[in-house]
């Protein structure tokens, strides 16, 4: 790196708040320390000067063309809104008191200098977007109210004096939003695109076809959208265990953007840096396109636009059939008429070539082409995009499957499983953007299961996005010059809400907009989370639903199965966390227990514990409760033997007081596929026993369902049992994962043995295996 970030603390500056209104009124001082600084990303180089600039009525912007009063346009519009400040442009430096916009040659694309002193403000850039950086930075170093939606009074709007230079790590610094499994309205991009910007991301990827949904206007096809937009409604039911629509079902669930829509976000896009990167998915994902046109795939069967999951994509565009390509060639020509950007996404992964193997116009390609084998058919497919793309002026990119069986030379490549691909593509020459589903994927949890909204699975706390890097250690130096940047990916099966996209993009993306900005030598976690912070309440004033998971608090249990006693880990991801619990079921409040070192737990005991900040609770309140119950450690005779894919903790599993969480992949759980579930506990002596509750788990996108019957059985002998309660409980279509004790209460009876059984659904209704998830037979 040429650049060093250094800090320097030049002196204390001590400034008075003047209060503009209502006479001269002296504030309690203010003095600006480098810790007032929390600008993010973070800037290459920062320094603090003595002294002080304050924005008053009489400032005034001095600019010397258009492009600069558009990109001073974002301060000045918060200025307006935010401080009542309408300040004034004026085409000759006046001596002082205002802020000039000033370009410099000498600086590259994206780059710009902030010299701010008590006098003026100067924003050197060469480019529109390292202005428009100017004016975001100049923005996050005015008072966290700046981002209001209202005129605040009471605020002084003074910056301290600096001196900025800033330049990006990395030009390709994206978000990916996924427009077909839930469509968002133009207004929610237009949103999504000022947020990019303000946190300098330049890149905006829209994610316009997938098998539920065709999202983008093609005139030249008024099918794609008059069928492929639309879908039959059953948001009531989880994303997984939706019907398969019939074809001549009306679909009613959608929409699209059309081409006037298309314009105007790609202008408000360029009016703030942002870039915007089309992606129109081929050959699979494409079951929204087969249901409009069925000529594009190789049956030619008429289909519905799926309104859920689909797996594996078997129907998709036929490789043989000369019409697949003019097909798409004239809808990337609307589509390059209507985007510039360089790049042009063509998606490539997951498709299943069942139906290339057996296509007649497949097979007679790959004789007449020489291709041994249908991944070389979609190497085929690709290129010949590529030739068309590259002839267009364009590069083509695609999801790192585009690189099985060959590439074109020119084409890049966007790594999403893992790195692999891009390490595997940039030995190849190719350009790489990094989206590896660890880091990147804003489907994941960011938090506990347990108390997050439900998600795609996998888990993506910000502590993990903060630490992505898009170039990998083992690269080359010639591999590592081949990486544009990032990107997260939000895709939006679970999504269907602008507040849910808000939840799982923010406070992610501030973190990512670091990793791809700023130098990596010069950050670290901890020093970010002091800026972090800060960052929520302008994210509050700019309305943004972020997530605050961060401040949660979970839990690493281990449990000894010889003495039966639990050691508690309590985590959070802020470094130092000041953490408070109680152990006697109490709220935690100031006189809680200062968390320190694992707790250890011997007998039945809620833990209750809070993220403290000054003194004051944060986050959501921890609660979970280990139940010493009468068969805890007892041997468990299973009659119905587990899946191996879910053993959880073995034969201590239904009994070692730890319980299974939303994560079905906890090692928790036991479960069956197929079969019900039927065991015997030997409490090994005769014992009173008044209730039986069996832990269990919904999941139906994944195929988990509740026991639909179960049944208590009591025996002193161990082989004559004694029904003592039984519970019906017919299947229900429930779109959540929920947890849930099913217990059966009885009469006080002495025994020494208890059998469970509990039934499963078996088959799903769509007729595949239902899984029957249990975890810990509580004996009371
Ligand atoms: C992807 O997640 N299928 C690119
Ligand atoms: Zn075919």
């Amino acid at each position: 790196m040429k650049n060093k970030t250094y800090f320097t603390i030049k002196s204390i500056v001590t400034i008075f708040f003047v209060t503009v209104f209502m006479g001269c009124q002296s504030k309690p001082k203010k003095t600006f320390t480098i810790n007032d600084i929390k600008v993010i990303p973070k800037p290459t180089t920062l320094t603090l000067e003595e002294g002080s600039f304050s924005f008053n009525k009489n400032t005034k912007v001095y600019v010397t063309n258009d492009a600069q009063l558009q990109a001073a346009g974002i301060l000045l519009n918060r200025l307006k809104i935010a401080a009542s400040l309408d300040l004034e442009v004026v085409k000759m430096p006046p001596s002082s008191n205002f802020i000039q916009f000033k370009l410099n040659e000498d600086l590259q694309n994206e780059a710009y200098q902030l010299n701010v002193n008590s006098k003026s403000i100067t924003v050197e850039a060469n480019s529109f977007s390292g202005f428009i950086y100017g004016s975001e930075t100049l923005r996050q170093l005015l008072p966290a109210e700046i981002e209001s939606q209202n005129n605040i009074e009471s605020v002084a709007w003074v910056i301290p004096n600096v001196n900025i230079t800033d330049s990006p790590r990395f030009k390709w610094r994206g978000l990916m939003l996924d427009l077909s499994r839930h469509f968002f309205e133009k207004d929610y991009i237009k949103q999504t695109i000022d947020r990019l910007a303000y946190l300098k991301m330049n890149t905006l990827h829209l994610h316009l076809v997938d098998d539920q949904g065709w999202r983008i206007e093609i005139k030249q096809y008024p099918k794609l959208t008059e069928v492929g937009s639309f879908r039959v409604n059953q948001e009531d039911k989880p994303w997984n265990a939706r019907h398969t629509p019939k074809p001549e079902e009306k679909g009613t669930y959608g929409g699209f953007l059309t081409q006037e829509d298309i314009k105007d976000i790609v202008a408000y896009a360029q009016s703030r840096g942002v870039t915007v990167v089309p992606e129109i998915e081929m050959p699979a994902h494409v079951t929204s396109a087969i249901a409009s046109y069925p000529e594009l795939s190789c049956l030619e069967k008429p289909v519905a636009v799926p309104s859920g999951g689909l797996w594996p994509i078997t129907d998709i565009f036929c490789a043989g059939k000369e019409s697949t390509f003019e097909f798409l060639e004239n809808v990337l020509t609307e589509v390059m008429g209507l985007f510039p950007s360089k790049y042009i996404h063509v998606g490539g992964d997951e498709a299943t070539k069942t139906n290339w193997k057996t296509c007649k116009h497949c097979q007679k390609r790959m004789k007449t082409e020489g291709l041994e084998n249908v991944e070389e058919l979609q190497s085929y497919f690709i290129k010949r995009m590529e030739r068309f793309i590259s002839y267009k002026g364009r590069v083509l990119i695609g999801w790192d499957e585009i690189l099985e069986g060959g590439l074109a030379p020119g084409a890049a490549v966007m790594s999403w499983r893992g790195v692999k691909g891009g390490l595997e593509a940039s030995a190849e020459g190719h350009d790489v953007v990094m989206t590896p589903g660890s880091h990147c994927y804003f489907d994941h949890y960011q938090g506990d299961m347990d108390t997050e909204p439900k998600a795609w699975g996998g888990y993506t706390p910000i502590s993990k996005v903060y630490d992505f890097d898009p170039v990998v250690e083992s690269m080359t130096e010639k591999q590592a010059h081949h990486v544009l940047g990032g990107q997260a990916n939000l895709w939006a099966e679970y999504v269907s809400t602008t507040s849910h996209s808000e939840y799982m993009i923010f406070p992610r993306l501030v973190a990512l907009s670091e990793t791809l900005w700023s130098p990596k030598a010069d950050r670290t976690w901890e020093e970010f989370t002091t800026r972090l912070t800060p960052m929520f309440k302008r994210l509050e004033y700019q309305g943004i639903n972020y997530a605050k998971s961060a401040y949660n608090i979970s839990a690493e249990t281990h449990v000894n199965n010889n003495t039966n006693v639990i050691s508690v880990t309590l985590k959070n991801e802020f470094p130092n966390p000041d953490i408070r619990y109680t152990l006697d079921g109490t709220d935690v409040d100031n006189m809680a227990i200062s968390y320190q070192t694992p707790i250890e737990i011997t007998k039945t005991t809620t833990i209750k514990a809070s993220l403290y900040e000054n003194n004051k609770p944060i986050g959501k309140v921890f609660e979970k409760t280990f139940n010493y119950h009468k068969g805890v450690g007892k041997p468990v005779n299973y009659i119905t033997k587990y899946s191996n894919s879910y053993q959880g903790a073995g034969t201590n599993n239904m009994n070692n007081i730890v319980r299974g969480s939303k994560n079905f992949h906890d090692g928790q759980w036991q479960a069956w596929i197929g079969n019900d579930m039927e065991l015997v506990i030997d409490l090994e002596k005769t014992t009173e026993v008044s209730k039986v509750s069996v832990g269990s788990m919904e999941n139906q996108g994944p195929a988990i369902y509740f026991p639909t019957h179960l049944e208590v059985l009591l025996s002193n002998d161990g082989k004559k049992f004694n029904s003592v309660g039984k519970i019906n409980r017919p299947f229900n279509s429930n779109a959540e994962i929920v947890l849930k004790d099913f217990t059966i209460a009885f009469e006080k009876r002495t025994s020494r043995y208890v059998k469970v059984i509990a039934k499963s659904l078996k088959k799903t209704p769509n007729g595949g295996g239902a899984w029957l998830f249990v975890d810990e037979i509580t004996i009371e």
